[in-house]
Order: C-alpha cells, then sequence, then structure tokens
C-alpha cells in the first residue's frame, strides 16, 4: 500500500470519522461556544415559559358573565359540546375557563378544594373532558385573602396552587385582586408567574387588578393579558367607556402581552345587534382576547353571526398584534379606529355614538395608507365595497360611510392595485 497505515489500520477512514465528529460538535455550539458552555443549562431560560403562549389574543368562554356563581362540572361538559358542535372551536375559541365559586376550602395540606356536589368528578376529571374535545382548560383564583366572592385565595400557596392546576392539566388561570388591599400587585403576580414557571406547564396567566396599579407598565412578562378596568356591564354606556379607557394603553400591548378591556357581553340581552356588532369590532380592533360570555348552548342566529365571523375574528388575531387605537375623534361622537394588519391592509372601525345616523370619513393619509387606489372590504356585510382612489388632493376623494346610531362600519382596506 502506497499511503502510510497505523497500528489501528484504516487511517483514511478514522481521519474521516475524526473530521466530522469535530464538525458535529462545533456545529451544536455555534460560533464562539464550547461543548461544556452548550451543555449547561442556563437557569434563566430553562425556565421561561414557551414564547408561543398567547402569542395571539386568547379566545374562549369563562363562565363569569352569564353564570357567576351558578357554576358545575355539567354547564363546564355542556359548554363544551356546545363550543365544538357550534362551530366557536374551529373559530379558534379554544379556552374554557371557570371563573368564581368553583372553590371552597382547604384540605389540611393546604390543598385547594372543588366544590364537592358541584364538580363531584374533579377537576383531573373534567380538564380531561374538556381536552378530550380539543379545548383548553382554565380556572380562576385571587392573589389576595379570599376570592371576590368569599372563596379562599392564594395569598401565602403560590406554589402549592400553581403545582395542584398542574396536576390537574389546568392551561389558563385568571387571578384577580379583591382582599388584596395592602399588598404589592407587581410583587405578587411575579411570585405566582415564578410559581407557575416551576409547576412545569405552560399556563396562559391572566391578571385581573382592574387598571388599578398601571399593569400596562409591569405586567408584560408577567402575564399574557392583564385587565385595564373595572368590570364591563351588558350596555352601551360600559362598552363605550372601557374602549375608551383601554384605548390609552395601546402601547404596552403586542405578542403574548394583551390589554384586556374584559371579557364579552355578546348575546346576554343588554345590547341592541348593532350595539353588540360594535362591542365585538372595537375588541377585535383592540388585538383584546375574546373570551365569550354568553350561554353557548343557546345562542341565537345574530349572535353567532357577531361571534363566528371569521374575517372579524382575523382582525383580532393578526399576527402582527398590533393594538387598533382611535385615530380621530369627532367629539361629537363620532370616532374612527385604526388597527395595522401582517399584510399590510388595515381595519378600520366607524363607530357612531350619537343616537342618530352619522356620516364618517377618513382620507387615506388619516390611517396610514398611501395616495392612491385601494381595495375596501365591508366586514359585517361581508362584501366588497370596489375599489377607491384617494389620491390626496381633492376633499371629494375622501372614503365615506353611514354608520347607524350606537353601531359600527368595520371595513379592511388593502393598498395599491386590486388583488
Ligand atoms: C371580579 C372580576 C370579574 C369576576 C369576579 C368574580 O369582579 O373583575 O371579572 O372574575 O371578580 O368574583
Amino acid at each position: 500500500m502506497a499511503h502510510s497505515t497505523t497500528p489501528h489500520g484504516r487511517p483514511a477512514e478514522a481521519f474521516v470519522l475524526l473530521l466530522s465528529l469535530a464538525l458535529a460538535v462545533l456545529a451544536a455550539c455555534g460560533p464562539g461556544k464550547t461543548a461544556k458552555e452548550t451543555a449547561a443549562p442556563n437557569p434563566a431560560t430553562a425556565a421561561a415559559p414557551p414564547p408561543a403562549l398567547a402569542a395571539v389574543p386568547p379566545m374562549g368562554f369563562n363562565t363569569w358573565n352569564k353564570f357567576a356563581c351558578d357554576v358545575d362540572e355539567g354547564l363546564i361538559r355542556q359548554t363544551a359540546d356546545a363550543m365544538v358542535e357550534t362551530g366557536m372551536l374551529a373559530a379558534g375559541y379554544k379556552y374554557l375557563v371557570i371563573d368564581d365559586c368553583w372553590q371552597v376550602d382547604r384540605g389540611p395540606d393546604g390543598r385547594i378544594i372543588a366544590d364537592p356536589k358541584r364538580f363531584a368528578g374533579g377537576m383531573k376529571a373534567l380538564a380531561d373532558y374538556v381536552h378530550g374535545k380539543g379545548l383548553l382548560f382554565g380556572l380562576y383564583t385571587d392573589l389576595g385573602t379570599k376570592t371576590c366572592q368569599g372563596r379562599p385565595g392564594s395569598l401565602g400557596f403560590h406554589d402549592i396552587d400553581a403545582a395542584t392546576y398542574a396536576e390537574w392539566g389546568i392551561d389558563y388561570i385568571k387571578v384577580d385582586w379583591c382582599n388584596a388591599d395592602n399588598l404589592d400587585a407587581r410583587k405578587e403576580y411575579t411570585s405566582f408567574r415564578d410559581a407557575l414557571r416551576r409547576a412545569g406547564r405552560p399556563i396562559v396567566l391572566s391578571i385581573c387588578e382592574w387598571g388599578r396599579n398601571d399593569p400596562w407598565n409591569w405586567a408584560p412578562g408577567v402575564g399574557q393579558l392583564w385587565r385595564t378596568t373595572a368590570d364591563i356591564g351588558d350596555d352601551w354606556a360600559s362598552v363605550a367607556w372601557i374602549a375608551a379607557a383601554n384605548n390609552l394603553h395601546a402601547d404596552a400591548a403586542g405578542p403574548g402581552a394583551w390589554n384586556d378591556p374584559d371579557m364579552l357581553e355578546v348575546g346576554n340581552g343588554g345590547m341592541t345587534f348593532d350595539e353588540y356588532k360594535t362591542h365585538f369590532s372595537l375588541w377585535a380592533v383592540m388585538a383584546a382576547p375574546l373570551m365569550a360570555g354568553n350561554d353557548l348552548r343557546a345562542m341565537t342566529a345574530e349572535t353567532k353571526s357577531i361571534l363566528l365571523n371569521g374575517e372579524v375574528i382575523a382582525v383580532d388575531q393578526d399576527p402582527l398584534g398590533v393594538q387598533g387605537r382611535i385615530v380621530i375623534d369627532r367629539g361629537y361622537g363620532g370616532q374612527v379606529w385604526m388597527k395595522p394588519l401582517a399584510d399590510g391592509s388595515k381595519a378600520v372601525a366607524f363607530v357612531n355614538s350619537t343616537a342618530g345616523e352619522l356620516a364618517q370619513y377618513v382620507r387615506w393619509s388619516q390611517i396610514g395608507l398611501p395616495p392612491g387606489p385601494a381595495r375596501v372590504r365591508d366586514l359585517w356585510a361581508r362584501a366588497e365595497l370596489g375599489v377607491h382612489a384617494d389620491t390626496g388632493v381633492r376633499f371629494d376623494e375622501r372614503f365615506e360611510v353611514k354608520v347607524p346610531s350606537h353601531g359600527v362600519v368595520l371595513v379592511r382596506i388593502w393598498p395599491g392595485a386590486v388583488r
């Protein structure tokens, strides 16, 4: 043989093997890192929840607005069934959350106890049922001594509660702030987040301290959503003031971190069809969590047409994750809201708070569109409104709509030529 051999023979193969091993180690380590550095886990990132948790605003159902304390496992199972049968799950509503009143006591070991009469099968079995439907499951607690309805709070029990939820298979926890008067909200919610991390299950943390402690300044990174206001009511005045208040904090929102203007009242009977469409449109434009709060087992066709409008839901769930805001407030009850979307289009909501019909308009320059033609689609009429050209020169080039009292016209506008 012309080439030299080693005592082990096959020198060329041995060299190639060594070389590829060395290359594999280098590739695994990345530039500038040693194998030792790569192998050692980073405690900070090892404990972090997956970045995809609530990458878009959470959607689902919560018991509170319709059922208050009248909750039991029958209702939850029937609601889970209804979420599948009505198409709610397919439309994106995946979290089924039990609010206050499921819990009655703590055991001698400090473990929270679900109401043994109303939840006789236990929370683990209920979570299994909900998961079996393809849904995710959520519960409620409170960081004070007691919940808002006087049930045991989590003060002093962060770790044991988080571990219990993880063991049951909980995916979402709404955490309230009643009976917590002398506590530091940022500190307590951060401690609860850390307990959830230690429990080792990805669980969405829904912060509910009603905007009392300026959560928009500290809640991103602590929870995935935080309430910005006091509780919603099933009436137009409530929707109007909550939207105005929530609008003030648009800058704080983004993927994994959402302002929460509270759960939906659509379908609960206190507002007109137009008012509910406005409510839902505003929540979508504000990239709000969409938690239905009505009886999903008995929805009218009108209610379904709102909650299941996929084009409006797509505005809310847009991956760009920007909270839309008021771009024009005309002072006399006419507002224009705009949310930029990932594909370069804009969702624009014309809202009318007056007692009669109102004509409203925009120029493309007022909603961030370049001068020229743009395709306009009405998301409630589900109809193309044609190509509208505003070259920015003449006032009569404005885009104008007529909005009913307490109603909305919600459009999506794509700049440029027709697609
Ligand atoms: C507070 C919350 C509500 C609801 C109730 C339950 O008021 O803001 O959303 O959870 O408590 O008691």
